[in-house]
């Protein structure tokens, strides 16, 4: 698979947004798929000439790697909005939650977003990742010179490792967690670190890191 893949955003807000931004700046073509009406000229402005804007299925047709960063109970209705991607890479940055005083996880029945976007959309190759911090963090992934670990779960070997290399040359540090089944967790962490965030007074520019001895 190419290591220089065509990456399209579906969703460009916060995460979608600053992630854009930060892999066009680290050298990657990058296309936003946007509904119509949308207006991404100041999300482009700050791409270095390295993006350009569609509709969501004209950007997914162009791109080898679709991420996906759309409201939670948006995500398998946006993937249906994106034509045949079949052996297409799809990136789910996304958590499932609704808020009653606090984040509350409201998993779907496949037991994670991405089981459900799988289950839907069975010839992409579906990797979990960029999830689990807050879209500071999708902008800039360094604290002073330590990187934030981007988890990553799914099937797919090479589509993770894919995956992985966009985000070591973005500037993160993959982490491979493991299957499909462990993107559940992965959702749950992100819940957690809402609450830490939003709830606990941690703030925003916290993250979760996997500290290694030796
Ligand atoms: N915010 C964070 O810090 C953060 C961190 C990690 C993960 N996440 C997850 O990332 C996802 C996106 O969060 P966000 O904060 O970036 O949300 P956001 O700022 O509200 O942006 C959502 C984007 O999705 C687009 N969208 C909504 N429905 C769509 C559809 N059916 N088809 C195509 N595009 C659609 C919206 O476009 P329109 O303007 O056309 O509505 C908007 O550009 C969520 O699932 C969230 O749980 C968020």
């Amino acid at each position: 698979m190419s290591q220089n893949p065509r990456i399209a955003l579906i969703g460009a807000g916060n995460v979608g947004g600053n992630l854009g931004i930060l892999l066009a700046r680290s050298g990657f073509s990058i296309r936003f798929g946007v509904r119509e009406g949308k207006d991404l000229k100041d999300v482009l402005a700050r791409c270095e000439g390295r993006a350009d804007v569609t509709s969501v299925p004209e950007a997914a047709k162009w791109a080898d790697v679709i991420i996906l960063a759309v409201p939670g109970n948006a995500v398998v209705e946006a993937a249906g909005s994106l034509g045949d991607i079949s052996g297409k890479v799809l990136v789910d940055c996304n958590n499932p939650l609704r808020w009653d005083d606090g984040p509350v996880h409201t998993p779907p029945p496949e037991g994670s977003l991405t089981a459900a976007l799988a289950k839907a959309f069975p010839k992409a190759r579906v990797v979990k990742g960029f999830s689990t911090f807050g879209s500071e963090f999708h902008l800039d992934p360094k604290i002073g010179t330590t990187s934030v670990d981007v988890q990553l779960a799914g099937d797919d070997a090479e589509a993770k490792a894919l995956v992985a290399s966009i985000a070591t040359r973005a500037g993160f540090t993959p982490i491979d967690v493991g299957p499909m089944r462990n993107a559940a967790h992965l959702e749950s962490l992100a819940i957690l670190w809402i609450h830490l965030a939003l709830r606990a007074g941690q703030g925003r520019e916290v993250a979760f890191k996997l500290l290694k001895r030796g």
